[in-house]
């Protein structure tokens, strides 16, 4: 490895999310979100989303990891890691249990502050997402989620909320997680259209079919989500000067499979419509002329309104955030086989690359390729707000996780983004998906491990939750202390 340094004021931070680590599902008042009505999968890693809660499924994010009572131990863990920062996410539902609520739950808010607390015990920075995968079901039903814009003004109350509530204590925001997933059909649940029966969501295997009203209700909802981002960030900053606000991208990296023009230009596009065309409105505030083509060639009517426009423009982003896995190729032929699994998108396998137990594949230079697109397009700042590898594991006699790939994947990603610095790029932090193992978003697994720290949980809901660290913990205290320069493993 070579001899690049980070800066001395590089940010290490831990990344979750709080409807898939902290459980107590009906606790203190939280009200049902969608993630709440999705089993774990099945064996063709299948879930399941009911509208009745089915006794004879289970349910995995109804206990989470259990960090809503384990949130000390757990950031105990995190600080002891080294890690200056976390990244988490404020859960409408704790606070506002339908969306329609007057006030907040004053419980909710008084989970949120030990939160902070905590952190600031440790000295840690607390950054918040504001939305990740926890729309509230109430709002889903009764508004077909964000697909209509009365859900703008009932989430900016939210925002509102916490962003006055936590005055002082924090300064970085981030709306919407992974924003461009709307810009694929398997978004729309994430945006909360739902439809009113029951229905498996696969997002590898399954792709939605979606007429024409489908489709102009996600880019509606698209719209409306970066209104709301926009609106947002306007009054965050009216609020509180000192905040900056984030936009999160996810990270798309697609190479074309040949040198084949075609494939170039199919790769060029593939980059286009899932990621620029978000980047391009967060960070411009405006629908690039490639969007807008999209729009017009697919007949989208996403109900955009004049009087929107000066809003986007007004709320931009102070720094882009992306969360990172892997990358893949894409081929102009339609006969080639989209056999490559990525972070909620499907792609063509990559011959040089090899890939997860889940099938993602490992490319740290396809951060350096990322960061160089982002910069040169944006010339904001970046953060990595997700980046790690998720594998089966189990604990051994030695009541520990032996892990080597675990310090592979992330040695060489550190090192891609000391390349990254040294491109001239500024990179402001990286945080770590995810120090203590959680339920896996896609597939509601507990199988699939990020952590340096096991938990003692399982995919049919047995398990004690006791914690033990697995070999990486040790491994990546030493990285973390050594502001990434040991990464010997
Ligand atoms: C990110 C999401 O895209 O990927 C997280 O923001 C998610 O919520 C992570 O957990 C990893 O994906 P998965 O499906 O392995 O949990």
């Amino acid at each position: 490895m070579s001899e690049l340094k980070l800066p001395e004021n590089f940010i290490w931070g831990a990344s979750i999310c709080g409807a898939q680590c902290d459980g107590a599902w009906k606790e203190d008042g939280k009200g049902e979100n969608i993630l709440d009505h999705q089993t774990v999968c099945d064996s063709n890693k299948t879930r399941r989303f009911t509208h009745e809660i089915n006794p004879d499924y289970y349910y995995p994010n109804h206990d989470g990891n259990d960090f809503y009572h384990r949130y000390k131990e757990d950031i105990g863990y995190m600080a002891e890691l080294g890690f200056k920062s976390m990244r988490f996410s404020v859960m409408w539902t704790r606070l506002y249990p339908t969306g329609e609520e007057e006030l907040p739950n004053p419980k909710g808010l008084q989970y949120y502050h030990n939160i902070i607390n905590e952190l600031k015990k440790y000295d840690m920075e607390p950054v918040i997402m504001l939305s990740h995968l926890d729309f509230p079901y109430h709002l889903a039903m009764k508004y077909g989620g964000w697909s209509d814009r009365r859900v703008i003004d009932l989430f900016l109350k939210f925002c509102k909320t916490v962003v006055t509530e936590f005055k002082g204590d924090v300064k970085k925001y981030i709306g919407f997680n992974e924003i461009n997933i709307l810009c694929q059909p398997i978004g729309s649940t994430l945006g909360g259209i739902i439809p009113d029966h029951d229905f498996d969501l696969n997002i590898v295997k399954i792709v939605p079919q979606e007429s024409q009203e489908d489709m102009n209700k996600r880019f509606r909802a698209l719209h409306n989500q970066f209104v709301a981002a926009a609106k947002l960030a306007i009054m965050a900053r009216e609020i509180d000067p000192e905040i900056k606000i984030g936009g999160c991208v996810s990270g798309k990296c697609i190479y074309p499979l040949t040198p084949n023009p075609k494939d170039v230009l199919a790769a060029q596009q593939a980059m286009q419509i899932p990621d620029w065309f978000v980047g391009d409105m967060l960070v411009k505030g405006e629908y690039s002329y490639f969007a807008k083509r999209y729009l017009e060639r697919n007949n989208i009517d996403n109900g955009a309104l004049p009087e929107d426009a000066q809003i986007l423009k007004k709320g931009t982003i102070d720094f882009y955030t992306i969360n990172y896995y892997s990358s893949g190729c894409i081929s102009s032929d339609d006969s080639v086989a989209k056999d490559c699994a990525m972070n909620m998108f499907i792609s063509t396998k990559n011959p040089y690359l090899e890939a997860s137990e889940w099938g993602w594949q490992i490319d740290a230079d396809g951060l350096r390729y990322l960061c160089n697109e982002i910069y040169g397009r944006y010339g904001i700042p970046i953060m990595i707000l997700e980046n790690g590898i998720g594998a089966a594991e189990q604990l051994n006699e030695n009541n520990t996780v032996s892990d080597p790939y675990r310090k592979e994947y992330i040695a060489k990603h550190i090192q891609a983004m000391k390349e990254v610095i040294d491109d001239g790029i500024e990179l402001l932090g990286y945080y770590y998906w995810a120090p203590i193992d959680l339920v896996s978003a896609s597939t509601g697994e507990m199988m699939k491990r990020y952590g340096f720290v096991f938990v003692d949980h399982y995919d049919d809901g047995s398990g004690t939750m006791k914690r033990y660290k697995k070999e990486s913990f040790e491994w990546m205290k030493k990285v973390l202390h050594s502001n990434g320069e040991d990464l010997e493993y």
